[in-house]
């Protein structure tokens, strides 16, 4: 068993899979007693008769007799081998497969009883005495009842209680060390979290794996939180989630919040489907494990700028992952605790309802940045939007089209046309001023490395042919958009600027070999057949094309923008340009 996998590995997914999460999610599963109960997959059967122990982390079916742990639940249900089943756990819970963790599973569970061990001490200081740390958090407003539902603890203000609590069991300091219970400085050790509550961070599988704890009042640092170890990847954990995936799964959706408090709030406030990022840019593992029990998020972060700029990350971050997002903003106090504290569940449940969903939101801050009452910010506004949208499925785009045609003044088809471009401006759609070089040759996204286009390779040809094109084709070299194509350019004009002649080996020794490979194909492949001159008129001709069709395009675009009252000289001076242009064209095709 196990092959091609460290014990590591199959240990980690066992103690970070809870195995009523992973088949609660295929088979519908109904507490009864200590175990879970549902009708077997494996069997036909109508009366239930397929348990879950979450205690012992098994199932097994009375009826068929199937019986195993999670790993040999997903390769049964899904007719895997080992390998594939821990890969597939190892993928969803975000659990890297190549780590090379040092750590033995003896060695973990060590590490994991520590810190239980320690978050026991640290309850009962709370719980046990009056203290400081009690007399902060009902300060607070937080109920008895939902302090110990959360485990909090107080670390008293002494510099060893908890390094002597150990010394009297006998442990080992440098494990303690390791979990940053305990601080060394110049060899003495003493209690890292002295006189702070602590809020004890907990796994779906019920295991200690970190601490966070808070000042009592003002003061810095804020929160000291545990450092990473063997059993603590901030990544890839949720703070509350032990506690809250039920609710999460039940609402289907989560409300994800910033801190340990807002958890904690929420939570006594009756909104229990919560959790927190603690503080942390989202990660990637943590979209995909909340994704287990809801693929609904809403986004309640703090309202200051810090933590509006992190929910924009993370909205990214959840949309990315295939999540259905949406932001919660706070409008009265700094937080989700704040508010619920003011203004109570039902007023924070009405700005649950009035969340905006990811493009709304995304539009709404752009709204924010551009002045839709000057051209320019509205094409700046059209050109954002327009990418926004371009994420979403054509239906959903649509229903932003036309609010933001309503809103603004731009009409539905300019904004189509930005989100679904029109095949033949492709090309040079995002070349906004033709007659200056941009200096950013990387930029446009229909680019591949290592290539140049044919208008490109003609060029540059002539220009290794006779150098006397270079001069004339310097007003144009806006159109060397490729990065090799613009490399070489860029060579063979400075070549042409010393000598006047092109020594193409100079141009070669200059150039990085996947550029070089272009280089050689058109030195190679490209055939002008004593035509130069009419090659080069071809070319220009071609330039020009594509500068006017880019320009009709702008104009099209600028005059759906324009206010047919305020703007008339302009829409009269655009409208006959934009008519010059199409009559030039209509010529040309007859
Ligand atoms: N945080 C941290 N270290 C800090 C400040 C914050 O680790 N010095 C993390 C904590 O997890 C904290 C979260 O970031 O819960 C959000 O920070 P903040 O909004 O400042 O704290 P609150 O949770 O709101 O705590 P409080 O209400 O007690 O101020
Ligand atoms: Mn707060």
């Amino acid at each position: 068993m196990g092959v091609g996998f460290s014990d590591n590995i199959v240990d980690e997914i066992k103690s970070r899979c809870n195995i009523v999460d992973v088949i609660g999610r295929h088979v519908p599963l109904k507490k009864s007693g200590s175990n879970h109960k549902g009708v077997c997959p494996f069997h036909n059967e109508k009366t239930p008769s397929f348990v879950v122990s979450e205690t012992k982390q098994i199932f097994t079916c009375f009826g068929c007799g199937a019986t195993g742990d999670v790993i040999e639940f997903v390769q049964r249900y899904n007719n895997l081998d080992f390998n594939e089943a821990v890969e597939k756990l190892a993928g969803e819970y975000g659990i890297e497969i190549k780590q090379s963790n040092t750590h033995g599973e003896k060695e973990r569970a060590v590490l994991y009883e520590l810190n239980r061990e320690a978050a026991a001490y640290f309850y009962r200081c709370f719980t046990k005495a009056p203290n400081p740390g009690f007399d902060y958090m009902k300060k607070r407003g937080i109920e008895p009842a939902i302090l110990r539902k959360f485990g909090i603890g107080y670390a008293d203000g002494e510099w060893d209680s908890l390094l002597q609590y150990f010394k009297n069991k006998g442990t080992d300091i440098e494990t303690l060390l390791e979990l940053g219970l305990i601080s060394n400085s110049s060899g003495k050790y003493y209690d890292k979290y002295r006189d702070r509550v602590i809020f004890p961070i907990i796994n779906t599988r019920g295991k200690v794996i970190g601490f966070g704890g808070r000042i009592l009042g003002d003061g810095a640092p804020k929160y000291l939180n545990s450092p990473e170890s063997p059993i603590f990847f901030k990544k890839n954990n949720l703070y509350g989630l032990n506690l809250t995936r039920q609710d999460i799964n039940k609402e289907n959706y989560v409300i994800l919040v910033e801190g340990y408090m807002d958890v904690i709030s929420l939570y006594q406030h009756g909104v229990r489907n919560v959790s927190a990022s603690l503080g942390t840019a989202l990660t990637e593992n943590q979209a995909a494990m909340l994704k287990r029990y809801t693929d609904h998020v809403i986004l309640s972060y703090d309202a200051d700028t810090a933590g509006q700029a992190a929910a924009l990350r993370g909205l990214d971050i959840l949309h990315k992952s295939g999540c259905k997002v949406k932001v919660l903003q706070v409008t009265d106090g700094k937080d989700p605790d704040e508010f619920i504290k003011k203004n109570g569940k039902d007023e924070f449940l009405q700005l649950v309802q009035k969340a905006m969903p990811y493009a709304e939101y995304k539009i709404h801050l752009l709204k924010q940045r551009v002045d839709l009452h000057t051209t320019e910010g509205s094409v700046q506004f059209l050109q954002e939007a327009a990418q926004i949208l371009k994420e979403l499925s054509p239906v959903e785009a649509d229903v932003y089209i036309q609010k933001i045609a309503k809103e603004t003044k731009i009409s539905e088809g300019a904004i189509r046309l930005e989100i679904y471009g029109n095949n033949n401006t492709e090309n040079i759609r995002k070349h906004n001023t033709p007659d200056i070089h941009e200096g950013n040759h990387t930029h446009g996204i229909e680019i591949n490395m290592g290539t140049a286009t044919a208008l490109e390779k003609n060029l540059i040809k002539l220009m290794l042919l006779k150098s006397n094109y270079v001069p004339r084709i310097k007003p144009f070299e806006w159109i060397f958009k490729s990065p090799a194509a613009y490399k070489i350019y860029e060579l063979i004009f400075s070549v042409y600027k010393d000598d006047e002649e092109i020594d193409i080996k100079k141009v070669e020794d200059s150039l990085e070999s996947e550029d070089n490979w272009v280089l050689n194909d058109i030195i190679e492949n490209i055939h002008l057949a004593d035509k130069e001159e009419q090659v080069f008129q071809d070319c220009i001709h071609r330039i020009e094309e594509s500068r006017t069709e880019k320009r009709e395009q702008e104009i099209i675009k600028i005059l759906s923008i324009l206010d047919d009252e305020n703007d008339q000289g302009k829409i009269e001076e655009l409208t006959i340009e934009l008519m010059e242009i199409q009559k030039a064209k209509n010529k040309e095709r007859r």
